[in-house]
């Protein structure tokens, strides 16, 4: 069976893009994670949701992007957003990749551009997720998180448990009063900087996932994992905190059993919905973090 390695190996390689697309039915399946190309197909899942009781966060697909004019059609998409969810009056803020936005080209440039959307944002009495991306950007993303807070305070931020520094990060942002979506990380990292065994992963969450219930501010526990999931809601129960005081995360599509479940509950639970052209890499990190995914993807091409 092919192993995570490999696939979050592949998910770098944007070039087998092409490859796929020519297998039949396979933009069929990249739909069981992936809301649509357009706004409109993002706001009729987010509707949808939001009928079940639970909110949502757009994800306007693209990341590593090289130049201006590609950073800028993103700037545009997100400011198109924030208007729809307006205008639709659905319940969702957004998130942003800031390699998307143009970090790889220049930090201040960078800066702009998201300084844009978390403006418009503002306007709009709406929020920003800086999401996180591999070890290399994590200085650069935080340094810009820092500015745009201070300047808007609408905007939070995504800290990794793999890594090793975290803890502190966390802590940092903490002591800022910061809004943190807590994950476990989705990038191939060195061993260098981040935890190689799942478990240290594990534990590293749980710890971290004390600290945010109980700081008192509104974070998010973003993971599909039952345990985890577990160990929030008894620590929740413990330290009495309120149920709409945190909000469970979870991704499009994948354990839609578990997301309802919560809702029905009474947890808050929003979903991050990718939408877009540019899937690629988003799609293959989601099949590397369960190899099995990639029985569901052949089972489905080789069905017809
Ligand atoms: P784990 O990977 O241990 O999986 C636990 C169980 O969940 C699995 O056994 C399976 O049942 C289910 N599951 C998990 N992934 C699945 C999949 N793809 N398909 C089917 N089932 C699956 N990462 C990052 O580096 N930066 C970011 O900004 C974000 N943002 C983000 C937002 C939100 C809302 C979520 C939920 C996640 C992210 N992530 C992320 C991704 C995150 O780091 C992580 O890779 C995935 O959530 C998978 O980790 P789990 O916590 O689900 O546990």
């Amino acid at each position: 069976m092919i192993s995570r390695a490999a696939l979050l190996y592949l998910s770098q390689k944007s070039e087998l893009k092409d490859f796929f697309l020519k297998l039949p039915g396979f933009d069929q399946v990249t739909r069981r994670f992936i809301a649509g190309e357009n706004i409109d197909d993002a706001i009729a899942a987010i509707l949808e949701l939001n009928r079940a009781g639970m909110t949502a966060t757009f994800d306007h697909l693209g990341e590593s992007t090289a130049s201006r004019a590609e950073a800028e059609s993103d700037v545009r998409e997100y400011l198109r957003v924030l208007e729809h969810i307006e205008d639709a009056g659905v319940n969702s803020n957004v998130s942003v990749k800031l390699t998307q936005l143009g970090l790889d080209i220049d930090e201040d440039y960078c800066l702009r551009n998201a300084r844009r959307i978390v403006e418009a944002a503002k306007r709009h009495d709406n929020f920003v997720r800086i999401d996180m991306e591999d070890s290399s950007k994590t200085d650069a993303t935080l340094r810009i998180f820092r500015l745009l807070y201070g300047e808007y305070g609408n905007v939070g931020i995504v800290l990794q448990a793999y890594l090793y520094r975290t803890e502190k990060d966390v802590d940092d942002a903490l002591a800022m009063g910061a809004r943190i979506r807590l994950c476990k990380g989705a990038y191939k990292e060195p061993e260098g900087v981040a935890f190689p065994h799942k478990s240290d992963v594990d534990a590293n969450f749980v710890r971290l996932m004390k600290k945010l219930l109980r700081s008192g501010i509104y974070h998010g526990i973003a993971t599909h994992d039952e345990k985890m999931i577990a160990a929030t809601k008894e620590f929740a129960l413990i330290e009495c905190v309120p149920r709409d005081a945190f909000e469970f995360q979870m991704l499009y599509g994948i354990r839609r059993d578990l997301q309802f479940k919560l809702a029905r509950e009474g947890y808050r639970m929003r979903i991050y919905v990718p939408y877009g052209e540019y899937w690629y890499p988003y799609f293959m990190r989601r099949l590397a973090e369960r190899p099995a995914n990639v029985w569901f993807v052949l089972k489905n091409l080789f069905k017809g």
